[in-house]
């Protein structure tokens, strides 16, 4: 069972900050998890739509300039990263799973996993995901190679269509909506399943004995020991 660190290792760190993402590392996970934005022409990670949450900002995310936002503070000193930070901070020594929030990220996305790749990281050590169908299937006409992840919260009727549309990888979907069946319609469709958002520990070994691929979790820590302790 793979341990991503979500936003990464948001239960120790604030949230999709560079602080988060090296204590997910330092923690051992297999995966880090961050959401990204297209942001005046850059790719900011940021979860929410508005500031107020995690920054000392006001206001919605897209009606700022990114020097404002770089102005911000998103916890403990740090201040918002882009996308290419993230990928510096994290040197190969974990998977990224890039999950667009918003419109219009694909193509920059695409764009930075492909220079990614040509110096030296392997394709499959990404995954792109998102709520957004479009954004995915933008990244699919984008790019064969890409890893895709399909992020459900429930079961909508089209979620067989996307996941043919975009070829997808694997799907993520909410701990509350994953049971025996889901996993196995999953695997028939040759998906991998990645639970989202798994921190209690009863939750994080429900997830393992019920046979998921992956987990999601704000305290990679409880996954990776209850993974070491079967
Ligand atoms: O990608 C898994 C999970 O992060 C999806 O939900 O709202 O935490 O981005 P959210
Ligand atoms: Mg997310």
């Amino acid at each position: 069972m793979l341990c991503f660190g979500h936003r990464g290792a948001k239960g120790h760190a604030p949230e999709n900050t560079i602080r988060s993402i090296i204590k997910g590392l330092e923690l051992g996970v297999d995966w880090i998890e961050i959401d990204v934005f297209y942001i005046d022409g850059h790719l900011v990670v940021f979860h929410d739509e508005t500031l107020e949450r995690t920054t000392n900002g006001r206001g919605f995310l897209r009606d700022k300039t990114f020097s404002f936002l770089r102005s911000l503070d998103a916890g403990e000193g740090e201040r918002i990263p882009t996308l290419q930070e993230v990928l510096d901070a994290i040197a190969g020594r974990a998977g990224l799973n890039i999950e667009i929030k918003g419109d219009n990220a694909a193509s920059a996305v695409v764009n930075l996993i492909q220079d990614r790749a040509r110096s030296g990281w392997g394709i499959d050590s990404f995954l792109v995901s998102s709520f957004n169908q479009r954004e995915i299937a933008r990244v699919r006409q984008l790019d064969q190679r890409v890893r895709i992840g399909v992020l459900l919260d429930g079961f909508p009727n089209c979620y067989p269509a996307i996941v043919d549309t975009v070829s997808a990888y694997s799907v993520h979907q909410n701990i509350e909506h994953i049971d025996e069946l889901f996993i196995a319609d999953a695997h028939a469709l040759g998906l991998k399943v990645f639970a989202y958002t798994a921190n209690h520990p009863q939750e994080i070994r429900r997830m393992s004995t019920l046979g998921v691929d992956g987990v999601f979790s704000d305290y990679p820590e409880r996954v990776l020991s209850i993974r070491n302790s079967l």
